[in-house]
């Protein structure tokens, strides 16, 4: 069995309480002072937890029994957590998730060697429904089909009749998807998953199944669409590599939001920020971190949320997206708002960096995937001598190791919010303005 140096073995029992929460929904406790970190245990947590795993920093183990509950601890009101993954505070109050989640975005950037000692503003969500994009996994297996997430950890599919994340008219059609799918092994079985958008008032409703078939064959499941009256637009994405894309099969691809009064449309293959109830805060806060007047680069811009939102404000807006799809999407929307001299142009923000020349009085925002923007794109904005750079992040740790390479290049924090996008989950959206030091 695996040991350590310190005389833990996979298989062990250790009792431990919980220190703190860090990033990924973990508890990390010490035994005999090494790291032990337990998935769904919370601050103040007593547990007794069986080693899973060993490596030479750390153990990993699973909770056995609660001994004694930290504060605020509560019964989860979902009772598919656990085993589903697909939330990591189910079993935690509301007002403990957002301090927990503070403090892990303050380590986060700490660990980065970018600390923030000042005021976290974070600004909360209603904690159910608030989900309008999301992506259930299919396994279709010879003892029926689960469509649902995966379980913590691991790639097996946990059945889900009722996401508390969603509304209920989505848990309707990915329900109804579901048994009609059960009723087409022969399809099911090259069904990977299902997408689903929403408009955020809950006006419309779009679904993509992602499957492993050609598309001439995949035009056979418009038929699934029957089955889930709530949507407006039904498609597949089929085909292989360079090909696979995404096909109308009925109605409409497109969903809407109204953000500070401008309709905002987006293909379901575009990203739209996921929260309904958060998106004119974020928008705003956006907003209000940029000095008006100048020139607007709005990078990785998706569908022109914060470009169209900072349009009035600003001298002139261009946006940089990679996803064409979105760009269609944002240029729609500006038009649709009287908005045409915002321009967007499809491409890497990296080569958008280096292929313009910097405005005189420049503004850049930046609002990366998950994996951050990274050195070379980061160090491309500093080059370009902005007089405020505003981040958006939805990755701490990420965000952490760029906001060191922003300091490194002169550029520091002089401002950070947070937004609880994603209630009971464990990520947390960051807004970081940056000036030059
Ligand atoms: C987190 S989303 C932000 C979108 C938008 N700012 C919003 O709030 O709705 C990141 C966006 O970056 C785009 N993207 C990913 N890699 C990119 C790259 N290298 N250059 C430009 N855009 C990229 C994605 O297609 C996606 O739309």
């Amino acid at each position: 069995m695996a040991r350590d140096g310190r005389g833990l073995r996979a298989g062990d029992a250790v009792e431990v309480v919980v220190e703190k929460g860090v990033y990924r929904g973990l508890g990390l406790a010490r035994h005999e002072g090494q790291v032990v970190f337990v998935p769904r245990a919370l601050p103040g947590d007593r547990v007794r937890a069986r080693v899973q795993s060993l490596t030479s920093g750390y153990a990993r183990a699973e909770v056995e029994e609660l001994l004694a509950p930290g504060p605020g601890r509560r019964t989860s009101p979902c009772p598919f957590f656990p085993p589903c993954g697909g939330c990591a505070y189910q079993h935690l109050d509301y007002a403990g998730q957002l301090t927990l989640k503070e403090q892990v975005l303050r380590e986060s950037l700490a660990r980065a060697g970018a600390p923030w000692e000042g005021d976290i503003p974070i600004t909360g969500s209603p904690e159910q429904g608030w989900r309008t994009r999301a992506s259930f996994h299919l396994a279709s297996r010879p003892d029926g089909l689960r469509l649902g997430l995966y379980a913590e950890g691991s790639h097996r599919v946990v059945d889900l009749p009722r996401c508390l994340q969603v509304s209920e008219a989505m848990n309707g059609t990915q329900r109804a998807l579901a048994a009609a799918l059960a009723k087409r092994p022969d399809w099911a079985r090259k069904v990977r998953g299902v997408e689903l958008a929403e408009s955020a008032d809950g006006s419309r409703q779009v679904a993509a199944l992602e499957t492993e078939m050609d598309p001439a064959a995949a035009v056979a499941l418009a038929l699934l669409a029957d089955a889930a009256p709530a949507l407006t637009g039904f498609g597949v994405v089929a085909g292989q590599d360079r090909r696979r894309r995404f096909h109308l099969l009925r109605g409409e691809p497109y969903v809407e939001a109204e953000v500070r009064g401008r309709p905002l449309r987006s293909h379901i293959g575009s990203f739209f920020q996921g929260n309904r109830f958060l998106l004119e805060s974020l928008a705003t806060a956006v907003v209000d971190l940029t000095p008006r007047g100048g020139t607007v680069l709005d990078l990785y811009a998706g569908v022109g949320l914060f470009a169209l939102a900072l349009a009035e404000g600003a001298d002139s807006v261009a946006g940089v997206e990679l996803n064409p799809t979105a760009v269609e999407d944002a240029r729609h929307n500006a038009e649709r708002a009287g908005l045409g001299r915002v321009r967007f142009h499809q491409g890497e923000a990296r080569q958008a960096l280096l292929s313009s020349r910097p405005a005189p009085d420049e503004r850049v925002i930046l609002d990366p995937p998950r994996t951050g923007a990274g050195a070379d794109v980061v160090q491309a904005i500093a080059a370009r001598r902005p007089s405020v750079v505003v981040y958006v992040a939805c990755d701490p740790p990420t965000l952490g190791r760029d906001l060191k390479t922003f300091a490194a290049a002169g550029y520091v924090p002089d401002a950070v919010r947070a937004f609880d996008l994603f209630p009971d989950t464990f990520h947390l959206e960051t807004v970081v303005r940056l000036l030059s030091r």
